[in-house]
């Protein structure tokens, strides 16, 4: 026994640390793989509306299929229900950055079984925080711009409402295509470290809300889901494929990360990368995109990127991750860039629900130890 932890290594960053069972998604950072519910990401992104990934996530394989079929109509009715919250958030929405916005609003969210609607009975609690998570979102966003809430139309699918929420005008077919695709892309990601933090919140005992309000704060880092929008400051400020390397390079001199780039887990290119490159090549395709020169600039900073840091870091691979392109993909669908964190959460909290779920079956407190290497100190004794 070492009751105080003191031979004992402490695991840095919890690498290679194995915390869970899961049947919801598989990393694999060597091969470059990764598998949600069962499936590849390559097979399911583009393939299936984000209302199908979030029935395979939260019903397993053999149950989502009818899961899928009536999960359309719920998170029609729980958007609907979340915007007639938008009264009750207090000044949650007019802070600054999206992402304490969105913490701030779903903070205030109320269960469903507080709610007097009989359509609130029916929902399922995570059917209600995903569709929140989206009005609220929009809601943040509107306001920045100056400009009114948009209501939800529950006859659409959920990127497409989401899509309209925001920009105030029903999203053609290759656009709500492009986001379906982001959402089920990002819908999960093994025991990342926002979902990581979810199920800690979960194993206590406490509600769903609590777990994706904390799991919220986790993914606003930059080493998280904060990287697009930089991602895109980064494209804007290069400007041309010329001077990326010398900006690239005067940037990791000032002892700056490149963002988009590297990954805790991956040594290869993150799949996600190619997944979301494709969309944004089938928006342009379409003719979609506002700026159709972005991506091939993107294209053309990764490469430079992968240079400068291959010679920085000859021993560790670091090559694009998710929010490279999640960027791109993003502002050719119109978003603003502030709103690229929280439409990640958008997508995301589809894993952390099905998290929480799993978390709570397990029935077990997560809670690791720490090795004490502080002093051991002894108060004067009190002077009579
Ligand atoms: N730019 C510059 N240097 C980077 C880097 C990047 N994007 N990613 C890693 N490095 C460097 C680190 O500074 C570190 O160097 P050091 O040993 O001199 O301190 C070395 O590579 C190892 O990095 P480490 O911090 O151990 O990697 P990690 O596994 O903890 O980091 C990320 C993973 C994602 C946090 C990291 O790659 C990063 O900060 N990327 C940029 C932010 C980003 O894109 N976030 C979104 C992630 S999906």
């Amino acid at each position: 026994m070492d009751p105080n932890n003191s031979n004992r290594a402490v695991a840095s960053g919890l690498d290679g640390v194995v915390v869970a069972d899961t049947h919801l998604s598989d990393v694999d950072g060597e091969l470059g793989q990764l598998i949600i519910a069962g499936h590849s990401v390559e097979e399911l992104a583009g393939r299936i509306p984000f209302e199908e990934v979030c029935a395979l996530l939260w019903s397993g394989d053999g149950a989502a299929s009818a899961r899928a079929a009536t999960l359309k109509t719920a998170l029609g009715k729980a958007r609907c229900l979340a915007y007639e919250q938008l009264g009750n958030l207090g000044d949650a929405l007019s802070r600054n950055d999206g992402m304490d916005a969105l913490r701030a609003a779903m903070a205030h969210l109320r269960p469903t079984s507080e709610l007097a609607s009989s359509d609130a009975k029916e929902l399922a609690e995570e059917e209600f925080v995903v569709a929140a998570m989206a009005v609220f979102a929009a809601a943040w966003s509107r306001q920045q711009a100056g400009q009114p809430p948009v209501a939800p139309d529950p006859s659409l699918g959920h990127a497409a409402d989401y899509l309209r929420m925001v920009r105030g005008d029903k999203a053609d077919a290759p656009a709500v295509d492009g986001l379906g695709a982001y959402l089920v892309t990002v819908s999960d990601h093994g025991m990342n470290a926002s979902t990581f933090t979810a199920r800690v919140v979960a194993s206590t005992g406490s509600d769903l809300v609590s777990a994706v309000v904390a799991a919220l704060g986790a993914l606003k880092g930059p080493l998280h889901g904060g990287a697009p929008g930089p991602v895109l400051d980064m494209l804007d400020e290069i400007g041309s494929q010329e001077r990326a390397t010398s900006w690239l390079e005067a940037e990791l001199l000032a002892g700056h990360r490149i963002m988009g780039m590297g990954h805790r887990i991956y040594r290869v290119r993150d799949p996600r990368a190619l997944v979301l490159e494709r969309a944004i090549e089938k928006l342009e395709r379409g003719g979609q995109t506002r700026s159709s020169n972005r991506l091939q600039l993107a294209r053309a900073v990764e490469q430079a990127a992968e240079g400068v840091l291959r010679t920085r870091y000859p021993n560790r691979p670091l090559h694009a991750n998710v929010e490279f392109y999640t960027a791109v993909l993003l502002d050719a669908l119109g978003l603003p860039r502030a709103l690229f964190s929280p439409t990640f959460a958008v997508g995301r909290v589809a894993g952390w629900c099905a998290h929480v779920r799993e978390q709570r079956a397990t029935g077990r407190l997560i809670r690791p130890g720490s090795r004490y290497v502080g002093p051991r100190l002894r108060l004067e004794p009190v002077q009579a």
